[in-house]
């Protein structure tokens, strides 16, 4: 299983050392599909047992982009994994324009992407999941190999209450009719419901159950 945790905005660059050194000390050896997307004041250099991802960064190689993150940047600490899309950031007003050139810059790179696609409540109980997330892979290169692509419905998210197998199960065999790749699930997967998508995703994309280190160790152990 890959086992992906978003630490959105937790966590200093002096908790994270501490994070990254037992989970390494756990891990013994590299686990390229454990991946622990940080907070980018944090990233830590040297050569680790699981995968540093980013949370964002800007489709440019450097340059007056203010407040962003740069490829440049990125490669400094020889991170080639990203995290597209998510619904924190859509909110933001990331739209599918800047998505797009975000999965063709890092396509070009062949760095490794995650990208996040959901449904709202709203769009949920009006029975237009399918449609809604159509238009959210349409312009994706869904052949591109080093695209996983992470359904977390955004009323799941946050609220300690992971979806119901049956509503992902149908989002999963939608996806399966035209994408091959890696399918992760994320919204409060935790120890206690983590078991309930096995065989149907190829793994997982964890926020809050994730920023506690020991609590993270619990789930790797689990798969
Ligand atoms: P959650 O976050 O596990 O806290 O619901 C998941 C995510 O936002 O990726």
């Amino acid at each position: 299983m890959k086992l992906c945790v978003n630490l959105k905005s937790n966590h200093t660059r002096t908790s994270f050392k501490k994070y990254k050194e037992t989970l390494d000390d756990f891990l013994q050896k590299p686990c390229e599909n454990i991946q622990v997307f940080v907070p980018s004041n944090a990233f830590c250099e040297g050569v680790l047992h699981f995968t540093q991802g980013a949370q964002n960064f800007y489709p440019a190689q450097n340059g007056a982009f203010t407040g962003e993150i740069t490829a440049a940047q990125l490669e400094e600490f020889s991170i080639n994994t990203v995290l597209i899309g998510h619904s924190e950031r859509r909110a933001l007003g990331e739209d599918e324009d800047l998505l797009k050139k975000k999965l063709d810059f890092a396509m070009e790179k062949n760095w490794n992407v995650v990208f996040c696609i959901g449904e709202s409540k709203e769009c949920f109980k009006a029975g237009k999941s399918l449609e809604y997330i159509n238009s959210q892979i349409k312009q994706l290169e869904l052949s591109y190999n080093k695209l996983v692509i992470a359904y977390e419905p955004i009323y799941s998210i946050g609220s300690g209450i992971a979806a119901n197998y049956e509503d992902v199960a149908r989002v999963v065999a939608f996806l399966r009719q035209g994408y091959k790749g890696g399918l992760l699930y994320g919204g409060s997967v935790n120890l206690s419901n983590i078991e309930v998508f096995k065989g149907l995703v190829d793994g997982y994309l964890i926020g809050s159950a994730g920023v506690d280190v020991g609590a993270f160790i619990e789930i790797i152990k689990r798969n």
